[in-house]
């Protein structure tokens, strides 16, 4: 099936003229269209974490003292990637747990609001509800319609600020909506009126080059193990303002006493070849293809799977399944669902389960507004005949679930 709309990009191949697919272990009996829930590690940097985990396990009191200062080293490099200061970055497990961070270690200030959007991942924003109640306030959430331009976002979150305000909470990519939101100018706006920023940048790192640039917030998190395919479990911390000094990883240890983020270094007994290996992940990839060609063919990709999907709904339900969405993502976009299904989280959840176990497709659904979306995401291990396949066969499979969802009602 072609889309008459879009051009279906050339698949990227390994330097052996293998297909890219074969860079990674995933199983070739299921089709995987959902790298941006939990991302996919290279064979390359598998072998590389497992040869480290032998290291560890065949001298451990070799191997602890010196962690730490191979930790640093490891987030240098990760830093170089992502284009910030190694000084202004600090590992973390993963975004909940980079968000938890700056929620436990902001000062306790009794009654005051946190502002986040509707867009926010369910997590974090649960996070900044209990910190809300901890400080006996409140949570204000700004509603951003997907549509949204970047001034209409922009002027949506700023209305929520008041001088109550003691945190924002803001995506930079957008979790269930798969959008950008315009961080730079919202943190621009928060700084000036002397609020702190939390930017939640999780599925960021990969996606785009020197993602920070022009970025003020307080505190940012992203995740390695998303689009930059590092090991599960390595993530950044990126903190530039004073506000860093506050800043303590969730293991209190023996780095307490350092200064930010070389404490973060220091997390006690912990199998942390996650991020050791991740060095491997970025290398692999920008020697294999350059980064800058595997974002151009993962947007491309993109643009193939979203007109397609949504040509091969609408030539069963009539309607436009595309979607407009504010500031779209290079590798991340929705097609919308027939009506009534996946209209909320757990709705949601529950068709991506069923779509892997009938369909043996790997796919993600979100809801927003009552809607449900098919999420899709592409990364150099993807082809056209992947979206295809989604077009083929779950398509009519979708349709005809929501059609019998219709009559149940
Ligand atoms: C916007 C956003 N924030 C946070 C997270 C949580 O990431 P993790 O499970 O790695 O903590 C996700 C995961 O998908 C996300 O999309």
């Amino acid at each position: 099936m072609t889309s008459p709309l879009t051009a279906a990009p050339a698949a990227l191949t390994l330097p052996n003229g293998r297909p890219a697919a074969e860079g990674w272990t995933l199983d070739p009996n299921t089709v995987h269209l959902n790298h941006g829930s939990f991302g996919a590690v290279p064979l390359v940097a598998q072998e590389r974490q497992n040869a480290l985990r032998a290291e560890m396990d065949s001298a451990p009191v070799a191997w602890f003292p010196a962690l730490p200062s191979m930790v640093g080293a490891a987030r240098a490099d990760i830093a170089a990637f992502l284009g910030v200061a190694p000084d202004a970055t600090a590992l973390v497990p993963n975004a909940s747990g980079g968000a938890s961070v700056v929620f436990s270690s902001l000062p306790v200030e009794r009654g005051l609001e946190i502002v986040v959007t509707d867009h926010g991942y369910g997590a974090v924003t649960m996070g900044a509800e209990r910190l809300a109640r901890r400080w006996g306030g409140v949570v204000r959430t700004a509603h951003i319609p997907l549509g949204a331009t970047a001034l209409e976002a922009h002027e949506a979150v700023v209305a929520e600020l008041t001088p109550r305000t003691g945190l924002l909470v803001v995506d930079h990519i957008t979790s269930p909506t798969a959008r950008l939101l315009p961080v730079e100018s919202i943190a621009a706006e928060a700084r000036r009126r002397g609020i702190p920023t939390l930017v939640d940048g999780a599925h960021v790192p990969g996606l785009y080059d020197a993602p920070l640039d022009g970025l003020e917030c307080d505190f940012w998190i992203g995740n390695l193990h998303k689009f930059a395919c590092a090991p599960r479990g390595t993530s950044v911390l990126v903190a530039g303002s004073r506000l860093k000094h506050e800043l303590y990883p969730l293991i209190d240890s023996w780095g307490a006493p350092y200064g930010f983020p070389e404490r973060f270094d220091t997390q006690g007994t912990l199998d942390l070849t996650s991020y050791l290996a991740t060095p491997a992940s970025l290398e692999f990839i920008e020697a294999s293809w350059g980064w800058g060609a595997v974002r151009a063919y993962m947007s491309e990709l993109a643009d193939y799977a979203e007109h397609t999907i949504a040509e091969a709904f609408a030539a069963i339900t009539g309607e436009d399944h595309l979607v407009g969405v504010g500031m779209p993502v290079n590798a991340l976009r929705l097609v919308r669902l027939p009506d009534g299904i996946a209209t909320n989280h757990a709705d949601a959840d529950a068709l991506r389960d069923r779509v892997l176990a009938e369909l043996g497709v790997e796919a993600a659904f979100t809801s927003f507004d009552g809607v449900g979306y098919f999420r899709l995401s592409t990364h150099v291990y993807n082809t056209t005949a992947d979206f295809d396949h989604f077009a083929e066969r779950c398509v009519p499979a979708l349709s005809e679930w929501a059609h019998e969802q219709s009559r149940a009602h």
